[in-house]
C-alpha cells in the first residue's frame, strides 16, 4: 500500500494551498486507517467520496485563482485537474461494481496526488505568490 504523510517537500510555499493539500493528505490517511482496520465497502465509499468532493472543490479553487490572475499555464493544469477527476469517478463506478478495490484508487489517487503537488503545483506558486497570494 502506498503511505503517505505530509512533508515539507510538498510545500508549494502558499499556506492557502498548503493546507488545502495538508487537508487531502489526512483524508488519505483516514482512508488507509481505515481499510487498515478492515472497514466495509459502504464505510470506504463514504470517506472516498468526501475525498473526491473535497479534491473537486480544491481544483476549483486553484483554477479560479489561476483564471483570476491571467495564469499562463491555467489550460495545462486544468486539463490535468479534469483527468484526474475523470479516472477517479471511473474508479468509483468500478468500485461500486465490485471490480476494483478501494486499495488501488487509493494507491492510484495517492500516487498522482503527490507528483501533482510537487511538480504542477510548484509552477503555479511563484506566480500566484507574486500577485500577492499568500
Ligand atoms: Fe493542488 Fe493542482 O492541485
Amino acid at each position: 500500500m502506498s503511505i503517505i504523510t505530509w512533508t515539507e517537500q510538498m510545500s508549494i510555499g502558499l499556506k492557502t494551498f498548503d493546507d488545502e493539500h495538508k487537508k487531502l493528505v489526512g483524508l488519505l490517511v483516514t482512508l488507509s486507517d481505515a481499510m487498515r482496520a478492515g472497514k466495509g465497502k459502504d464505510a470506504l465509499g463514504a470517506i472516498l467520496d468526501e475525498l473526491v468532493q473535497y479534491t473537486v472543490t480544491h481544483f476549483a479553487h486553484e483554477e479560479r485563482l489561476m483564471l483570476l490572475h491571467a495564469y499562463h499555464g491555467l489550460a495545462e493544469h486544468k486539463a490535468q485537474h479534469d483527468a484526474l477527476t475523470q479516472s477517479v469517478l471511473n474508479y468509483q463506478q468500478r468500485l461500486a461494481a465490485g471490480k476494483v478495490m478501494a486499495i488501488e484508487l487509493f494507491g492510484f489517487l495517492t500516487d498522482w496526488l503527490k507528483k501533482h503537488i510537487q511538480t504542477e503545483d510548484k509552477k503555479y506558486a511563484p506566480f500566484l505568490a507574486a500577485k500577492g497570494i499568500s
